[in-house]
C-alpha cells in the first residue's frame, strides 16, 4: 500500500533560528495523521532541523545532492553527508533545480541511482511548462522526464521512490492544476509505470501534486484517487497554512 504524503520544500528561506521555531511550531500543532509528514529545510539547517526533531515523526529531507561519492565539486552535498547527519530523504530534479541550475535528466539519472545505491528515498520532481500543456505535449513531455530518469531502473528500486507531479506554471505563481487536471496526469504516470513495469509497482507508487497548493484548495487535489499527497512549496513556510494541509489529507 502506497503511503499519503505531505513534505514542505522550504527551498531558500528561513534561518537558523527561524527554522528552529517552525519546528517547534509545527511539532506542537501537527495533528495525529498517518500520513508522512516531511520537511525539507535548506541545507545549513539540516543537521539541526534533524538533531531538534529527532524524537518527532516529522522527517527531513535534503533540496538536492551530488551524484558523486566526493571530491572536487566546490559547493556541492554527498549523499553520505546527509546520511551521516540522519537526512535519509532527498528531493531531486526540481523545476528551480532544471531551470536556474541547468540539471538536465542525464544528470537527474545520475543523482537518481547514487541516492538509491546509498539506500535513500528520493522525492523525484517533475512537470511540465506552460508552453507545453498549451501546445497540448504536457502528456510526452513528462512521459519523456520520467522514461530518461527512472524507467531503466529495475521494479525493486521504484519502493525507494516518491513521485512528485508539479506542472512548472502552478508552482509559486498561485495558479493551481485544477483537481482534474492533476487527477489526470496522475492516472496517466500510473499508468506509464504500469506499462514499463507492471501494475503492482505502479500502484505501490506515491505519486504527490505540487504548484500553488494551500490550505483552500488542498483538500479537493488530495480526493483524487491517484493523488497520494502534496509537495508543498510557500504554503510550507507557515505553520498555519502547512498544518491545515497536514490535516487535509
Ligand atoms: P509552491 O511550490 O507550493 O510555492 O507553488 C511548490 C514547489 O515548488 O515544490
Amino acid at each position: 500500500m502506497r503511503t499519503k504524503i505531505v513534505a514542505g520544500n522550504w527551498k531558500m528561506n528561513k534561518t537558523h533560528s527561524e527554522t528552529e521555531s517552525l519546528l517547534t511550531e509545527l511539532s506542537a500543532k501537527r495533528p495525529d495523521t498517518t500520513a508522512e509528514i516531511i520537511v525539507a529545510p535548506t541545507f545549513v539547517n539540516l543537521a539541526a532541523a534533524r538533531e531538534q526533531l529527532s524524537d518527532s515523526i516529522i522527517q527531513v529531507a535534503a533540496q538536492n545532492m551530488h551524484f558523486a561519492e566526493n571530491g572536487a565539486y566546490t559547493g556541492e552535498i554527498s549523499a553520505d553527508m546527509l546520511l551521516d547527519i540522519g537526512v535519509e530523504t532527498v528531493i531531486l530534479g526540481h523545476s528551480e533545480r532544471r531551470a536556474h541550475f541547468g540539471e538536465t535528466d542525464d544528470l537527474l539519472a545520475k543523482k537518481v541511482k547514487t541516492a538509491l545505491n546509498k539506500n535513500m528515498r528520493i522525492i523525484f520532481c517533475f512537470g511540465e511548462e506552460l508552453e507545453d500543456r498549451k501546445s497540448g505535449n504536457h502528456f510526452s513531455v513528462v512521459e519523456s522526464q520520467l522514461k530518461n530518469a527512472l524507467f531503466d531502473l529495475a521494479a525493486t528500486a521504484w519502493k525507494g521512490i516518491v513521485l512528485a507531479y508539479e506542472p512548472v506554471w502552478a508552482i509559486g505563481t498561485g495558479e493551481t492544476a485544477s483537481p482534474e487536471q492533476a487527477q489526470e496526469m496522475h492516472a496517466f504516470i500510473r499508468k506509464a509505470i504500469a506499462d514499463n513495469y507492471d501494475g503492482a509497482t505502479a500502484n505501490s507508487v506515491s505519486i504527490l501534486y505540487g504548484g500553488s497548493v494551500k490550505p483552500n484548495n488542498a483538500e479537493d487535489i488530495f480526493s483524487k484517487p491517484d493523488v497520494d499527497g502534496g509537495l508543498i512549496g510557500g504554503a510550507s513556510l507557515n505553520c498555519g497554512d502547512f498544518i491545515a494541509i497536514v490535516k487535509a489529507i
